[in-house]
């Protein structure tokens, strides 16, 4: 199949990264990603300050890919970009950046959802990590996003599950926000959660329809249940801090596990993928070790700088759709809520 030489950058820009990424004929050359560290101190991303930093980071970014990659822009089959979903001003700085990019070198341009990209980043060609079969179910887990897909083939997915309210990393950052953690918290309740007792304190799990899920009720249990707490020892939290992220972690981790279950029975489908940020987290990788051998599923983690907001996966995207031909029109606009 790869016969030819091509190469395709790829462009992110959806939320706080700003990344750009080579792929040639499958494999990624560079991946380059320019993290926005002026949302820490407001706790959350502010979108009118994420569009600035894409404006000023956004062509240094782009140039260092091609840079690493070893190649010049002239050696470009074509130009990928996330066109959506995501926050509108984000989106319209890669856009308009990656428009007129292609449009300057007369190579095609090739749009790309950003959702489909997270469970695509899997067929990037890597030594050890293995390409899941179709159809599969992917499972992806960010601070923007939480949902289950069923994937027929790469251009054809049905998002069966989804969350209602929040994403599963915003469950992380918000819990450990009541705890006085730092933004993103994800990391350090994870950190923290191998040092504690998961089964130390109950939080219930919510009770959501089918397959989609809820994280805002959650929220709410922790915040009561930390305020009631320090109000008979104002220490509280201090002395049982790794005994609290534990067993947020373990309810969080029980939440995902428990709809995965369900989708695999419905679906009859054991080949399991997940992406997203918060795949990093050891609790849900080890939970998802032990459904292969309590279930028998296969499961399918990508390398890390492939599974947090990237552009390689934009890239691996531009490159599976290329081959078919499939481009974009000039006119093409970004679309802030883009689906499946
Ligand atoms: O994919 P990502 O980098 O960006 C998007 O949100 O799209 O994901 C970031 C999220 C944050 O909510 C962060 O707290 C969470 O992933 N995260 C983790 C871990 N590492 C990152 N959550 C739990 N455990 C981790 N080890
Ligand atoms: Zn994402």
């Amino acid at each position: 199949m790869n016969s030819q030489n091509i190469f395709i950058l790829g462009i992110e820009s959806s939320c706080d990264d700003t990344a750009a990424s080579v792929i040639h004929n499958g494999r990624i050359l560079s991946n380059v990603v320019a993290n926005q560290k002026i949302h820490e101190a407001y706790g959350g991303v502010v979108p009118e300050l994420a569009s600035r930093a894409h404006q000023q980071n956004i062509v240094p970014v782009v140039h260092q890919a091609i840079k690493e990659a070893g190649i010049t822009k002239e050696d470009l089959n074509a130009v990928s970009f996330t066109r959506g979903p995501g926050l509108m001003g984000s989106l319209l700085v890669g856009t308009s950046f990656a428009k007129s990019l292609a449009y300057g070198l007369n190579i095609p341009l090739i749009d790309v959802n950003h959702m489909q990209a997270h469970i695509l980043a899997h067929y990037i060609d890597e030594a050890g990590f293995k390409k899941p079969p179709f159809p599969f179910l992917a499972m992806t887990i960010s601070g923007g996003h939480t949902q289950i897909v069923k994937v027929n083939h790469y251009f054809d997915m049905k998002v069966i599950g989804e969350t209602i309210d929040d994403a599963v990393g915003e469950a992380f950052d918000k819990s450990g926000k009541i705890l006085g953690l730092g933004y993103p918290a994800g990391p350090e309740i994870d950190k923290r959660s191998k040092l504690g007792n998961p089964k130390a304190f109950k939080f219930t799990k919510p009770k959501v329809d089918a397959l989609n899920f809820s994280f805002s009720g959650l929220k709410t249990a922790i915040l009561y249940f930390v305020q009631r707490e320090t109000k008979a020892n104002p220490n509280f939290v201090e002395e049982n801090l790794n005994d609290i992220c534990a067993s947020i972690q373990h309810t969080i981790i029980g939440i995902l596990i428990d709809k995965l279950k369900k989708a695999s029975k419905e679906t009859g489908i054991k080949h399991i993928a997940i992406g997203g940020g918060v795949s990093a987290n050891s609790g849900i990788r080890q939970a998802l070790k032990d459904g292969e051998q309590k279930f028998g599923w296969t499961t399918y983690i990508p390398k890390f700088e492939y599974t947090t907001d990237n552009a390689a996966m934009i890239a691996i995207v531009g490159y599976l759709k290329y081959l078919e031909s499939d481009f974009s029109k000039q006119n093409v606009m970004a679309s802030a809520r883009l689906k499946i």
